[in-house]
């Protein structure tokens, strides 16, 4: 999963600055990532949506995550009373690939996939590390303070720089996100900007 996240990243010039954050990770041994609350594996039990969502560029890549995501440790992010939005407590989940107790450790960065149900609202956050979110599968609406609202899917990358204000929301289809976090402050929870988890207008 490593080598094929990393063959994907080299693949795009875009990624250039995100590639220290998975070459050369020495492995170190698995745990708990701090970012997880609890176990996700119910809500991955509908992976397989993810296949017929995949661009002609990602469908490689999404064919062989389908067959090694039992391999990965899926947790949700947020807990019951965080003001993360809609659905993203019991309908999204997330795996570490690099960085702190996760299967392979990178000093400056840390990566992952991130599977969200349709229907499901991020609410507007926003963290130190800069973010790319890399789509393998899907569509959805993404917002930052910047450039507002624009949808995005398979294939297409979607940068937020450090401290951006920023929010998505899926609809009828679910996404697969390869993401990936550059910078200080990797192990700190996003903050949000709506204490009710409401989106942006
Ligand atoms: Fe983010």
């Amino acid at each position: 999963m490593h080598k094929l996240a990393h063959d994907y990243l080299s693949s795009k010039p875009e990624f250039s600055d995100f590639l220290p954050t998975l070459r050369g990770a020495p492995q170190t041994a698995s745990g708990n990532p701090e970012l997880g609350a609890k176990n996700a594996g119910d809500v991955v039990a509908s992976i397989e949506d993810v296949r017929g969502g995949a661009s002609n560029y990602t469908k490689e890549l999404v064919q062989r995550f389908l067959e090694n995501h039992h391999d990965l440790d899926w947790w949700n992010a947020y807990k019951e009373g965080d003001p993360a939005g809609k659905g993203m407590v019991d309908r999204t989940a997330g795996c570490l690939l690099t960085g702190e107790a996760a299967p392979f450790s990178a000093e400056r960065g840390c990566a992952g996939f991130f599977y969200l149900h349709p229907n499901v609202e991020y609410s507007a956050h926003a963290h130190e590390p800069s973010e790319i979110y890399v789509i393998l599968s899907g569509r959805a609406r993404f917002w930052d303070d910047q450039a507002g609202w624009r949808e995005a899917g398979a294939g297409d990358i979607v940068h937020m720089p450090s401290m951006i204000w920023h929010a998505m929301e899926t609809r009828e289809y679910p996404i697969l996100i390869l993401w990936a976090w550059i910078g200080n402050n990797l192990g700190k929870k996003p903050i949000f900007r709506d204490n009710e988890g409401k989106l942006p207008q």
